[in-house]
Order: structure tokens, then C-alpha cells, then sequence
């Protein structure tokens, strides 16, 4: 398996949008509309890929020149819990370290909150509600 950065608008980001779409939208009888996905533009993709396949992705925000939003976190639902998802966000802090991010926020979806917990990161701030589910906002500092 690798992990790597892959570019709006490619043949690649169009299969990440189907593995969203099975992962992060169907199963809560919800579809990406074309203005949800037009804010992919100028962000930052990570996949993890099975040969040609794409097992695992996620999209990295900039809100300022410090801090990313990770959001739209998803892998394969017969490949869960063998570590492509550590090893996309430990991708990810290293890339935008690079970059002299220093910050990652991101709204957990309440299953997922040990996931990021196991990652070191912390919950901030109450409960709410986004797509219908209970979520928080977690954040790490990401660089030394
Ligand atoms: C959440 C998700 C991205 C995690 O990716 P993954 O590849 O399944 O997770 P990993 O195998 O890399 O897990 C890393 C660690 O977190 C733990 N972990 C992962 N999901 C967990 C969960 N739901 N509950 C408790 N621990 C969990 C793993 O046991 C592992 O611990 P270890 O390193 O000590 O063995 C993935 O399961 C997924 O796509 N879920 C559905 C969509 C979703 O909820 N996305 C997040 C939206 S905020």
C-alpha cells in the first residue's frame, strides 16, 4: 500500500469521490452535491492506493497560513482497521509540516473520535451535529 498526494481534478480524484461517496455519504442516504464538491478546488488530496486501487483518502483544508482541516476521511470498508488510515493522517502531518503547516483541526464523526484519539488527537469544544450525526471538533499540534 502507498500513500501519496493526488490532484483535483484527475482521473484519480474522480475514484476518490466514489470511495466518499460509498463511505462518507450512502450510508447515511446522502449524495455530494456539485457546490460540495466545487470547495475540493485548492486543497490538498492524500490516497492510499492497492496497486492502481484507491483504498483510503483525505482531503486537507487551509484556513490560514498556520492550521489545515482534515475533512472527508475514508477507507475501504473491507480494508478498516489495518492501519490505512494511521498511515494517510501520519502522511498527512508530515506533508504539511513540509509545507509549514503547524496545526490540524477537523470535526470527528463520533465513531471515528478514538481513531484520532489512538493519534493524539484532542477533543475541543461540545457535541453537534453535521450530515445528521453526532460530531466534535479535535485538534493537534503538528509540528514541533
Ligand atoms: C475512521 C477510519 C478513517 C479509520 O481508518 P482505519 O484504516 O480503519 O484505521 P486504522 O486501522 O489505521 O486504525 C488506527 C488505530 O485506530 C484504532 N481505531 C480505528 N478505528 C477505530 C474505532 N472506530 N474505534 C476504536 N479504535 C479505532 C485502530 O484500532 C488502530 O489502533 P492501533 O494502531 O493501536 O492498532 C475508517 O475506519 C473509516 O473510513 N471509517 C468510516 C468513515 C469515517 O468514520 N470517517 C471519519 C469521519 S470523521
Amino acid at each position: 500500500m502507498i500513500v501519496k498526494e493526488i490532484i483535483f481534478g484527475s482521473i484519480e480524484y474522480n475514484k476518490s469521490i466514489d470511495l466518499r461517496d460509498e463511505i462518507l455519504r450512502k450510508p447515511l442516504g446522502l449524495a455530494f452535491t456539485s457546490e460540495f464538491l466545487q470547495q475540493d478546488k485548492d486543497q490538498f488530496h492524500i490516497a492510499a492506493f492497492e496497486g492502481d486501487k484507491i483504498v483510503g483518502i483525505l482531503i486537507l483544508k487551509p484556513l490560514d497560513k498556520n492550521t489545515l482541516k482534515m475533512r472527508q476521511v475514508a477507507v475501504n470498508v473491507n480494508l478498516q482497521g489495518k492501519g490505512i488510515g494511521r498511515k494517510m493522517v501520519e502522511f498527512s502531518e508530515k506533508f504539511a509540516v513540509e509545507k509549514g503547516f503547524s496545526y490540524f483541526e477537523l470535526n470527528a464523526r463520533k465513531e471515528a473520535i478514538p481513531f484520532y484519539e489512538k493519534l493524539n488527537y484532542l477533543i475541543v469544544g461540545d457535541e453537534f451535529f453535521e450530515v445528521g450525526i453526532s460530531h466534535k471538533k479535535m485538534v493537534k499540534k503538528i509540528s514541533n
